[in-house]
């Protein structure tokens, strides 16, 4: 980017209504000196101005390889969120980024991958199995585990059916409450982790979804075996520069912005408990 602190103007090329309260947007940026210098990791964000509403972290939610475009997929919360879910194709919105470190991936090497998200904590966690699966000749097993709350609250709902398909995926979803047509699980993501063999030795779990989702799940790896260093989380934080300066996302001696989101337990000790809010 020419200048951290001025946001980028991007057009959204596509959006994809997910639920009824979460859209995916494929964004392009104007500048093709910029398309050709962006670059991001799974696991980094961007900070989306709504021109005239104000700025928000979100995470990219696309396979990093793919250099045109990206995605981000949005929950419509609040004021900013609000006014992006509104957003039409063709419009103009601006980035800042990306920022933020990314999922360990390069540590993995030949070991198993466990991910488990929860209702849209499967953002980021997309483009890390996206990037993953482009390179799985390099690493072992790739567990997928993701709940959401209701059948219509799934995400990428083709995304998932795909990955249901794929020989080099183990794939498990669960609801939390059911509907006539659901045929599958019933219970909260945890669950799905007793019907799946894992070599706690040999594995790595990335988690991202509602902390109180994440907090169960920390607790349950562990439970079972796996090591500290290798269990990584993302933590969310009120966030205003994104960058490191003005101390908003401060956890301890930790800026989310800048040595997060994603963390794993080892780093954060005892602040682990508390640091997932
Ligand atoms: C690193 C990072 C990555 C994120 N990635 C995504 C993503 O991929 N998709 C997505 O939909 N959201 C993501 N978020 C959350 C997103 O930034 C917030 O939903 C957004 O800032 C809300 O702003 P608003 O103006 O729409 O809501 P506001 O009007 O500010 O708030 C509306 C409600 O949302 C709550 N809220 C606001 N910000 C947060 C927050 N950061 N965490 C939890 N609750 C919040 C408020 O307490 C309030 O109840 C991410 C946040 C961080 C820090
Ligand atoms: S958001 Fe400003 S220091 Fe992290």
């Amino acid at each position: 980017m020419k200048n951290i602190y001025i946001p980028e103007p991007v057009v959204i090329e596509n959006i994809i209504k997910e639920t009824p309260d979460v859209k995916t947007f494929t964004l392009r940026l104007k500048s093709r000196e910029e398309r050709n210098g962006f670059k991001f990791y799974p696991g980094q964000f961007i900070e989306v101005s709504v021109f005239g509403y104000g700025e928000i972290p979100v995470s990219i939610s696309s396979n990093p390889d793919n250099r045109e475009n990206f995605d981000i997929t949005v929950r419509a919360v609040g004021y900013v969120s609000n006014a992006l879910y509104l957003k039409k194709e063709g419009d103009e919105i601006g980035i800042r980024g990306p920022f933020g470190n990314h999922f360990p991936f390069e540590e993995i090497k030949e070991d198993n991958i466990l991910i488990i998200g929860g209702g849209i904590g499967l953002a980021p966690l997309r483009s890390l199995i996206l990037y993953l699966l482009n390179r799985k000749e390099k690493s072992g097993r790739c567990i997928i585990l993701y709940g959401a709350k209701t059948p219509e609250d799934r995400l990428y709902k083709r995304q998932l059916s795909a990955w249901r398909e794929d020989p080099a995926v183990e794939f498990l979803e669960t609801v939390d409450k059911a509907d006539n047509g659901w045929k599958g699980n019933v219970g909260v993501v945890t669950t799905l982790l007793s019907r799946v063999k894992i070599d706690p030795g040999k594995t790595w779990a990335f988690i991202c979804g509602p902390p109180v989702m994440i907090k169960s799940t920390v607790n349950e790896l562990l439970r079972m075996g796996l090591k500290e260093e290798k269990v990584i989380f993302t933590l969310e934080r009120y966030m205003k520069c994104g960058i490191g300066k003005c101390g908003h996302c401060a956890i301890g001696n930790k800026y989310v912005c800048i040595d997060g989101p994603v963390f794993n337990c080892k780093e954060l000790g005892n602040t682990v408990p508390h640091a997932i809010t």
